[in-house]
């Protein structure tokens, strides 16, 4: 979908992929991984629930997405909540996204990540992830799932095999983990969580 056409939807309504709530699996991943709270970047953060769970949880948060309807949902979401930690901007993953400080200490993107068409998109943006990761950090993604799909609309299915393949190259992975988009809903889109830091 081309910029305009992500704005499009936030502008008309809610979009399908919306989770009407923060991601349901960030809960569980923050706990198993025992991530400290620190700073934390939302990739294609839509209209900021996550980044706002985040921030409640104790992160400074950034959410960057091409929107700008989106971002001016989450920016409106954030002062009725009184939330300050959460830093959203209108922009492009990975060339916009910049290095804060010492780094990201968590990095989040639900449903971007597997719209990526080639190896050359995946290389450009796994390197701007290890970038702005602290050394320690921990990357988190929420991918559609290619084994168990009922059918083939909505985002493009990912094998286990190419997940390994794309992530292996240069990331470490924690965590390869078949689950569903909202794991308590059985008839959810198959997917995977993935989890990953930095190779070393
Ligand atoms: C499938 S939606 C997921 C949105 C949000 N993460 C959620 O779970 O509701 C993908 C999001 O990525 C945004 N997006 C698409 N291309 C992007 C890019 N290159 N950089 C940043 N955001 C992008 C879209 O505007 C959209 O909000």
């Amino acid at each position: 979908m081309s910029d305009r056409d992500w704005d499009e939807s936030y502008r008309k309504g809610v979009p399908p992929w919306d989770p009407g709530d923060y991601d349901a699996h960030l809960p569980r991943v923050l706990a198993d991984h025992r991530i400290v709270p620190g700073r934390a970047l939302d990739i294609g953060c839509g209209e900021g629930k996550s980044a706002l769970y985040l921030a409640g949880y104790g992160f400074t948060c950034t959410g960057i997405d091409v929107a700008p309807s989106a971002i001016e949902k989450a920016k409106s979401r954030a002062s009725e909540s009184g939330i300050l930690a959460c830093d959203f901007r209108v922009g492009s993953f990975p060339e916009d996204a910049e290095r804060r400080d010492d780094g990201y200490d968590f990095i989040m993107d639900r449903g971007l990540f597997h719209l990526l068409k080639d190896s050359n998109e995946i290389a450009r943006y796994l390197d701007k992830v290890r970038e702005l990761l602290t050394p320690k950090g921990v990357y988190y993604t929420l991918m559609a799932k290619l084994e168990g799909a009922s059918d083939s609309s909505g985002p493009p299915k990912w094998s286990e095999n190419a997940v390994r393949s794309a992530f292996e190259a240069s990331m470490r992975l924690h965590e390869l983990r078949a689950d569903r988009f909202f794991p308590r809903d059985p008839d959810s889109m198959p997917g995977w969580v993935v989890v990953a830091g930095a190779a070393v």
